[in-house]
């Protein structure tokens, strides 16, 4: 069974997109079986994927209009579900089910071909992201060292509470991910504290390995290219890499 990931935070521009696409591309170079799927209208996901004008989207499953297999595409380091504009019709409905996502990626052609099923979400807390936390195992949170930082993280832990409740009791939080990160800096390394404390209390705890800024992340978006490719020594992918590894050992002692 695919191991399911939503990388969340209601929050804006965290790197949320680009922690998908890391992630996803340095599993697949460890010749891990993954899917990322983008469930953000904006389609960051599927534009830095090279995918300009995807055919079929992830809108057309999730409204029976096409199935999934039709609409994979296959990149070089994952297979990719794109999203369109057209999400945010899904994203406004008061008439999706909480389960429409969990039930597409439960579908065997799914859940059984791949080990890792990664999902990019949009920068709130309305239908598309309540779809991806309900069909996951995990999340993993990406922050920035802001003081606004807390607060996204309160309402979507509460979020992740609910969801938690009513429709998904094991999801769980894998781990906070500090993107943009410059551990030079005073303030940082307070939020860095002050938010080490505060994943405590949410039962989780601070990734070891932080993403440096570097130009190399949007240059690589640009060039639709991922950043392995792109910039393999640069400092936010050996980031990547580490980060990646953390994922795989932190899942392996859940
Ligand atoms: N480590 C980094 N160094 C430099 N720039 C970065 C880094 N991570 C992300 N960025 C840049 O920050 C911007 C926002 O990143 P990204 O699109 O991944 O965030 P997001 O959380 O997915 O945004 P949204 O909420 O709009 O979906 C992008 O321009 C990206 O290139
Ligand atoms: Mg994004």
């Amino acid at each position: 069974m695919a191991i399911v990931i939503s990388i969340a935070s209601q929050k804006g521009g965290v790197g949320k997109s680009t922690t998908a696409l890391a992630l996803g591309s340095i599993l697949g170079s460890k010749n891990k079986k993954v899917l990322l799927i983008d469930m953000d209208s904006q389609a960051n996901l599927t534009y830095s994927s090279g995918v300009d004008k995807p055919d079929k989207t992830i809108t057309d499953i999730l409204s029976d209009e096409s199935s999934s297999s039709e609409a994979i595409i296959k990149c070089k380091y994952y297979d990719l579900l794109c999203a369109d504009k057209y999400l945010s019709n899904v994203e406004m409905s008061s008439e999706v089910e909480p389960t429409l996502l969990k039930k597409i990626v439960l579908q065997p052609n799914i859940s059984k071909a791949y080990d890792y099923i990664i999902i990019d979400t949009p920068p709130s807390l309305g239908n598309l992201s309540y779809n991806s936390l309900v069909a996951s195992n995990f999340v993993i949170v990406p922050v920035e060292a802001s003081v606004f930082s807390m607060q996204g993280i309160i309402q979507l832990h509460d979020t992740i509470l609910n969801i938690k409740k009513y429709h998904n009791k094991t999801l769980n939080i894998l781990g906070i991910l500090l993107v943009k990160y410059n551990k030079r800096t005073i303030l940082s390394r307070n939020i860095k504290e002050t938010l080490c404390n505060y994943a405590k209390v949410i039962n989780t705890s601070i990734f070891d390995t932080t993403i440096r800024q570097g130009i190399s992340v949007t240059e690589a978006q640009y060039q639709q290219q991922p950043l392995i490719d792109y910039a393999i020594k640069s400092k936010p992918t050996l980031d990547y890499i580490n980060f990646t590894n953390e994922v795989l050992e932190r899942i392996e002692n859940k």
